[in-house]
């Protein structure tokens, strides 16, 4: 069932929420696979509907800083972040509060909860009308592409799923930052929807996790966004079997092409990324080419999350 965006669109998916049912609905990095967080049985739920690792804990969405403040013990660096980027597409990391309510399954079973606001109103006012946080990974299949309209949350988890709460396609089109403030210092788990660039400026320099020992965000899988056909990174010419994804103007001699962004803009790559990693898969293997290859991408700004995503979608972890 897909419903159409009105208030009663957005009670109706608040009742089946309360219900400790799973419904999808969009947010300005991808559409998230909600349930009430507090709620572990409709948290099982989400876990078992994406075939999700168990180990892999879940980001917790609020429609106000007020309300995810409520649930974990908030520094001073977390308010000042949450003043400039909130609601927008940064995750913060935090220890619990004691006496926080969100489902030990839910941050699985670790010591700490990942608390955002996203943008959009309609998001902001179904987690207001359920009046529980919900708890959101990304609306796809574990470790398939994350989708960025209502149709790839149908074309993934259709069926497993009540709902769908059609919002549009995401504007960002890739996750939120993800940021550790539990430590003595910040530390960047993942890159996302805003830039690190742009976090250093606010409260000066961010560490980064590393991939030797164990994954401080244990969602950082490498084999993660994963096409169909193997993918080649940084590809300055184009093989006879090879469908190109490009970033500015392409090479000659590519037969199958998917721009990013013709002009080079970062932000209009992002948003078509995961569209355009999910259409040049379907149209390379329908064309018979046998790979898909990606054109160098900046590292700066939104390309460092573009750049990240790309690596995970080739499986070898590094770009
Ligand atoms: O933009 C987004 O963040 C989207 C939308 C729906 O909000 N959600 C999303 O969720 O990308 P998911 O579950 O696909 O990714 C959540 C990431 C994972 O890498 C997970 O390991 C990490 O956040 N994470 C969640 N809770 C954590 C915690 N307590 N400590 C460290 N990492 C955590
Ligand atoms: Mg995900």
């Amino acid at each position: 069932m897909t419903l159409r965006l009105s208030a009663q669109q957005i009670a109706e998916a608040a009742r089946l929420l309360q219900a400790g049912q799973l419904v999808a609905f969009g947010t300005e990095t991808v559409y998230g696979l909600g349930a009430d967080a507090t709620n572990s049985r409709a948290v099982a739920a989400i876990y078992q509907a994406k075939g999700r690792p168990s180990f892999n804990p879940l980001i917790c969405h609020y429609a106000t800083a007020e309300a995810a403040f409520a649930d974990v013990r908030a520094s001073g660096m977390a308010r000042a972040l949450a003043t400039h980027f909130w609601p927008g597409p940064l995750t913060l990391v935090l220890p619990r509060a004691v006496d926080c309510p969100v489902s030990e399954l839910a941050a699985a079973g670790l010591a700490t909860l990942a608390v955002r606001v996203p943008a959009p109103a309609a998001a902001r006012s179904l987690i207001a009308a359920v009046g529980r946080p919900l708890a959101a990974p990304s609306a796809n299949p574990s470790g398939k592409i994350s989708p960025t309209t209502a149709q790839h949350v149908i074309d993934g988890l259709g069926g497993k799923i009540a709902a769908v709460l059609d919002t549009g396609p995401c504007l960002v089109g890739l996750e939120s930052t993800v940021l550790d403030l539990s430590g003595a210092a910040p530390c960047l788990l993942r890159p996302g929807g805003v830039p690190v660039e742009a976090i250093e400026a606010l409260i000066g320099p961010v560490g980064r996790a590393h991939d030797h020992g164990a994954p401080k965000s244990p969602g950082q899988l490498l084999s993660h966004y994963a096409p169909n056909l193997p993918l080649r990174l940084d590809a300055v010419a184009i093989a006879p079997h090879e469908a190109l994804l490009a970033f500015g103007p392409a090479p000659t001699g590519a037969r199958l092409v998917f721009n990013l962004s013709e002009a080079g803009d970062l932000a209009e790559a992002a948003s078509r990324l995961f569209e355009g990693l999910r259409w040049l898969d379907r149209e390379a293997a329908r064309g018979g080419f046998t790979g898909l290859a990606a054109m160098p991408i900046p590292g700066h700004g939104l390309g460092a999350a573009i750049r990240d995503r790309l690596a995970r979608a080739a499986h070898d972890g590094k770009f």
